[in-house]
């Protein structure tokens, strides 16, 4: 296939790959005053059964939601322009890989460097990178997100921070890397085992629960 042709096709891409197309969360989106984004329900579903599990703490707090959607989006947004002009120099599902990981942590504490008060990162139950390991708190308000069918953010409050949890959902292109490893490129696989070698990120359907993006929010 033409080389250009194809790094049009695979520049949507990538930036779904490592950005989530899912986010954009109306709460956050715009200016909404507080009254909209009550409509966020965070209680309804997940706080009910795990509200008092001893470690986490579900709140019903919208302003903590928007502000952590705030940020979740805006790290999110920096990943782009970054990727795509990287794209445009190889743009093979491996170099995207070396792109994606390279580019995800960078991203990750550029972006934190700017902000004094929040800290953003990613994380998952079956992580690949040992970098995104989650914590036990991260763990339970995990195992109650994967059964999320509108993958709305929670909050929580974890002592002197809160922290806002995006889930995220495998899509079609996230396939090419955490999909099913018979599925996936063989170079990608190769590439997958020589980086990651205790890689859990595999196996993915699409649709499913695949993990969060966590703001951390200062009291
Ligand atoms: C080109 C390959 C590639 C594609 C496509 C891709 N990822 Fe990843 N993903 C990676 C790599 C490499 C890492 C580990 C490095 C990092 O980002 O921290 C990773 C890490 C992650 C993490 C952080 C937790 C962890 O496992 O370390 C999440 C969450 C994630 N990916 C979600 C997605 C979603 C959702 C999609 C689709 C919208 C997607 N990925 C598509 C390569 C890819």
């Amino acid at each position: 296939m033409n080389k250009k042709l194809y790094a049009l096709m695979a520049a949507p891409l990538l930036f779904a790959a490592c950005n989530t197309p899912e986010a954009p969360a109306p709460t956050a989106q715009n200016e909404t005053p507080v009254v909209e984004s009550q409509e966020v329900v965070v209680e309804e579903k997940i706080a009910a059964p795990a509200a008092d599990n001893g470690l986490v703490k579900y709140i019903d707090k919208p302003i903590i939601i928007e502000q952590g959607m705030l940020h979740i989006n805006g790290f999110m947004g920096t990943l782009k322009p970054t990727l795509v002009s990287a794209l445009k120099e190889d743009p093979t599902y491996v170099t995207a890989m070396g792109v994606c990981s390279a580019i995800a942590m960078d991203m990750t504490n550029s972006y934190n460097a700017t902000t004094t008060d929040t800290k953003v990162r990613r994380t998952a139950l079956k992580y690949r990178n040992p970098k995104n390991q989650p914590d036990a708190t991260d763990v339970k308000v995990m195992e109650q997100l994967q059964g999320t069918v509108d993958f709305k953010p929670v909050a929580i409050d974890a002592g002197d921070h809160y922290r806002v949890y995006k889930p995220l959902q495998m899509e079609k292109p996230c396939l090419i890397c955490h999909g099913d490893l018979d599925e996936m490129k063989p170079e990608v696989v190769k590439m997958i085992k020589t980086n990651y070698p205790k890689d859990m990120a595999t196996g993915f359907i699409e649709g499913e629960f695949r993990g969060v993006t966590v703001a951390e929010i200062q009291k």
